[in-house]
């Protein structure tokens, strides 16, 4: 990888001023080379100067011998997936050779859904069908591995016109930088950096330095050189002018000027910025004075793309081959366009230069340039996409050939850039003949999803009305399952009372029940339960449950959503409840894999029921056999919320490690959603997967749900949320913050958030949290009030809850054996659904009862127990109140062992190596970590050797012993 590559533009002008910027740029690339990930920003209006300190940046590292790679945003090309990502990587990739490639491609296939160089060398073509944060890891692995021998510098200019795949992908690498010396500097036009990376900005720079520069217009002073080439009698009206711009300085002295001629351009994407009218009115000058056939030479280049090829600007331009090089020689003398430091790559000398360009073509001929260009593209065998964009400027409607191709170029693109695959979809339906059913709901169908993906409800909403209605009643299950997916947008759009009615007409069509019903009564039921009519929902589900005969599939989803709405009736229909459940899971696993793929909704459904059952382990089965089904078939419409429940049964299961992962992912996705109930949703249950091993951690995810729910009014999301929050809270020790957040849940009644396993939870922490601040009185209130809440329920996690509530209030008032007692139940009550943490917390309570009674020994057992237990399920704080429970008991606790000899045991270990070491402990094989971290099992292996090493170990029963062995 001897490459350095930077194609920012070579200038041989003395940089002016920007001391303290370049002192910056110093101090970034020098601390980049300490191992440390760095951030720069550099915002500034059009012209300022942000793209020659970045050359300037790019010349320091070089020097340096970094690798630094650039690429840029583009204002014309805004649907093309990972435009500047592409710029940056790209070539470098392919300079790597084909075996590099090919290995890059099996270890990291996510990355061929971004990078040509690796798709065309990977045989899988899917490697476009996969969740869209698995290609941004893939990204940040690679960058990772390319600045394992030196530092990397990836430079991402003009990111205000990144396409949204871009901006998604800047926004990942910026929250999770690469964990390697990658330097990551971003340049944008004031106030337009895309909204996804400012909110990553903004996050970042909570944990991290983020630099951040904005660069200032030059004084008269500083202007003094630029200015030098102009008659002396302009220089004070040319800087007047230009405000002490230098670009717009340097394109004032190149012409005398005629204000007034033309209209500004360039405002494009980029914000409210216009161009003066005095800098326009200059380039339209300068313009005229090129020969007719070097303009047109130069039209084609605005039209081929940014870098330019200049073959493909002379196809555009209709010029004859042998003619177009003596143009090009002429528009680069102009100082028009510039030579890349690459061979027969061009690129105009600023971005305002190719817009006044561009916008300088007739309308007519532009659609000729693009269809020239188009056609240019198709025969040398260009990928689709590349096609799209210029055909979605030129494509006459009824245009076969260009349907086609925008809808593979929008099929290729669907899962890793649905903004820009919503995009070419649209632009294909506009050119679709009326009356072809059959094209128009192929379209349809991935516009629908594309645009569900990204957050884009509305979209979505007016799209699935569409295809309901080219969808007449009697298409059967299809039809049916359109207007439920309708329904279900409509709910997360808030539209609830439409809803109803629309289902409820959609019913009236059918004669009689059909199974084609199911899906419209479970979208009725789940409107209801939004509302909290739950009855009314049972009796939608009860209706579903009829209809769905013996089809196993819809009758296991009709069951699910049934046992949900009783259950949410609360305490005496547990028991009923639980036979739905029974029911949904026998049928559901009848089906084969196929016919999950065909309702991914059931395994959520299901799991959702069984969750709320706490039945955690089938629960979490069946969701892991959704997210692989849905993996296999490339559809990842309800993995952020099949995930988030996943997590949180690993999390009761004591599976910590597990439950971070699949937490992790959920959250990534789901930001990436753009829906705040969903988002939000998934960060409470990673804020509850950390809220054992790392306080800030939890809290963070914790305070990020709660800014989204911020505007959510009146529902039961954000009560959710400030109760988990409060949860959270609780076992951070902010006891004051915990009751606060159960306040803003509702407490005492929990009126809006009906769910009692979950009330009983959240009481037992207001509970510890008065008790823990001294207030008996109110903390026996809280004690009663929980077993209120689940006396009777026949929710046995959820009442140990509320008897370890009770067993601390005892404990509290000298009641010590009572309280033994009561905490023995709870243990045992929590174990028999294997809700390892909530019988860890309950022993621990039984412990410290035990010794208040004197039984010191039993104590002592008991939380040497808990301590050896809650070390391997990776809960290390509960692990550290055994062990302060042990030293306050008198009992050998031994210190951290890093407290005590600095470097052994398994806090050698890096967080990653830690969290394997703690998989291989609970007997997972290196294929099964793979699957539970989301990791190649190359990698795992690379890990496992490295833990070997720094743990002297041969052996995995070795490591377990280890990890066993380490306290706290
Ligand atoms: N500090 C500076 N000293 C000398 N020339 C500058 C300076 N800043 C910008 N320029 C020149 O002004 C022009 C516009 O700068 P550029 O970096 O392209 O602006 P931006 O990227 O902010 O639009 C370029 O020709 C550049 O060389
Ligand atoms: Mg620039």
């Amino acid at each position: 990888m001897a490459v350095t590559r930077h194609n920012l533009p070579v200038t041989e002008t003395r940089l002016i001023g920007r001391t303290r910027e370049l002192a910056e740029v110093e101090r970034v690339v020098a601390d980049v080379a300490a191992g440390a990930p760095e951030i720069l920003v550099i915002s500034g209006e059009p012209g300022i100067g942000k793209t020659r300190l970045l050359a300037e940046l790019a010349g320091r590292a070089a020097a340096r011998r970094y690798a630094v790679l650039t690429g840029r945003g583009t204002e014309l090309e805004l649907a093309a997936p990972f435009a500047a990502l592409v710029e940056a990587l790209d070539g470098f990739l392919r300079s790597l050779g084909p075996r590099h490639l090919d290995d890059l491609a099996q270890r990291l296939p996510h990355l061929a859904g971004v990078f040509p160089a690796v798709s065309e060398r990977s045989d899988d073509e899917g490697g476009g069908a996969a969740e869209r944060y698995l290609h941004h890891r893939a990204i940040r692995t690679l960058l990772e591995e390319l600045a394992a021998k030196r530092p990397l510098v990836l430079i991402l200019d003009d990111v205000h016109w990144s396409d949204p795949a871009t901006a998604e992908a800047i926004a990942h690498l910026v929250r999770r930088p690469p964990a390697a010396p990658v330097l990551l500097a971003l340049a944008y036009r004031t106030s337009a950096e895309p909204g996804i990376l400012a909110v990553a900005l903004q996050d970042a720079a909570r944990e991290r330095h983020v630099s951040r520069l904005s660069l200032r217009t030059l004084t008269s002073r500083q202007a003094a050189d630029l200015l030098a080439p102009a008659p002396a009698s302009d220089r004070s009206r040319i800087f007047g002018e230009s405000g002490g711009n230098p670009f717009y300085i340097e394109q004032l002295v190149r012409t005398t000027a005629e204000p007034g001629v033309t209209e500004p351009v360039g405002t494009g994407d980029g914000g409210p910025i216009q161009t003066p009218v005095g800098v326009v009115a200059s380039i339209a000058q300068e313009l005229r004075q090129l020969s007719a056939d070097a303009g047109r030479m130069l039209e084609g280049a605005a039209v081929a793309g940014e870098p330019f090829d200049p073959e493909l600007a002379a196809e555009a331009a209709g010029i004859p081959p042998d003619h177009a090089l003596d143009l090009l020689d002429e528009v680069v003398a102009r100082g028009f366009v510039r030579a890349e430091p690459v061979p027969r790559v061009f690129r105009f000398r600023h971005p305002i230069v190719r817009r006044a360009v561009y916008d300088s073509i007739g309308p007519g001929r532009r659609i000729a340039s693009h269809r020239r260009a188009a056609e240019a593209l198709g025969q040398r065998g260009a990928a689709p996409a590349t096609v799209a964009h210029h055909l979605a400027l030129c494509a006459r409607p009824g245009d076969d050939g260009a349907i086609t191709v925008l809808g593979q170029a929008a099929a290729k693109v669907a899962s890793s850039a649905p903004v820009s695959a919503a995009h070419w979809l649209s632009v294909a339906l506009s050119l679709l003949p009326a009356g072809e059913h059959g094209r128009r709901l192929a379209l349809l169908t991935p516009l629908a999803q594309a645009q569900a993906a990204t957050g884009s409800l509305a979209e979505a909403r007016q799209t699935l009305i569409q295809i309901t209605d080219e969808l007449p009643p009697g298409t059967g299950l299809a039809w049916s399952q359109a207007v439920a997916s309708l329904a279900s947008v409509e709910l997360a759009l808030g539209r609830d009372s439409g809803v109803r009615r629309r289902l409820e007409a959609a019913l009236e069509t059918l004669s009689g029940p059909s199974p084609v019903a199911v899906p419209l009564l479970v979208a009725l039921a789940m409107d209801a339960a939004f509302q909290g009519e739950f009855e009314r929902g049972e009796q939608a589900c009860v209706k579903a449950v009829a209809a769905a005969h013996d089809d196993p599939g819809l009758s296991s989803l009709a069951e699910s959503v049934l046992a949900l709405l009783i259950e949410l009736q609360g305490a005496p229909r547990i028991a009923e409840s639980a036979s739905h459940v029974t029911r949904a899971a026998k049928e559901f696993e009848r089906l084969a894999d196929d016919q999950v793929a065909a309702q991914l909704d059931l395994p959520w459904q299901l799991g959702l029921a069984e969750f709320h059952l706490e039945r955690y382990e089938a629960s979490a089965g069946h969701l892991q056999r959704g997210i692989a089904v849905a993996q296999a078939s490339s559809n990842s419409q309800y993995l952020a919320e099949t995930r988030a429940f996943l997590a949180y049964d690993l999390y009761f299961l004591g599976r910590l490690p597990e439950a971070q992962a699949v937490a992790a992912e959920a959250v990534e996705a789901g930001r990436l959603m753009r829906v705040a109930a969903f988002a939000a949703w998934t960060l409470v249950v990673a804020a509850m997967s950390w809220s054992l091993t790392d306080a800030r951690q939890a809290l963070r995810f914790g305070e990020e749900a709660l800014t989204m729910v911020s505007e959510i009014e009146d529902s039961m999301v954000p009560d959710t949320t400030h109760g988990h929050m409060g949860l959270v809270c609780a076992a951070a020790g902010e006891h004051e913050r915990c009751i606060a957040h159960m306040q803003l849940a509702g407490a005492p009644d929990f009126k809006r958030f009906g769910e009692a396993g979950r009330r009983s939870m959240w009481i037992e922490a207001l509970v510890r949290s008065t008790l823990a601040l001294g207030r008996r009185d109110e903390a026996r209130e809280w004690a009663a009030r929980g077993e209120e809440v689940s006396a009777g329920l026949g929710l046995p996690v959820a009442e140990a809850a509320s008897q370890r509530g009770r067993a601390l209030v005892l404990l509290a008032d000298g009641e010590a054996e009572a309280a033994a007692e009561l905490a023995q139940l709870a243990a045992a009550a929590a174990l028999s659904r294997g809700a390892r943490i909530e019988a860890a917390a309950s022993r621990i309570v039984v412990a410290r009862a035990l010794a208040a009674t004197g039984q010191v020994t039993q104590a002592v057992v008991e939380l040497r127990a808990v301590r050896a237990e809650m070390e391997q399920c990776g809960a290390r704080w509960i692990a550290q109140e055994a062990a302060r429970e042990l030293r306050g008991l008198g009992a050998a606790a031994p210190a951290p062992v890093s407290r005590r000899s600095g470097d052994t045991g398994t806090t050698q270990l890096s967080v990653r190596e830690r969290e394997i070491a703690l998989l291989v402990a609970q007997g997972n094989s290196n294929p099964q970590i793979a699957r539970a971290l989301y990791l190649s099992p190359k990698t795992v292996e690379g890990h496992m050797r490295r833990i070997f090493r720094k743990l002297g170990v041969t052996s995995r029963a070795q490591v377990a012993a280890q990890v066993a062995g380490t306290a706290d």
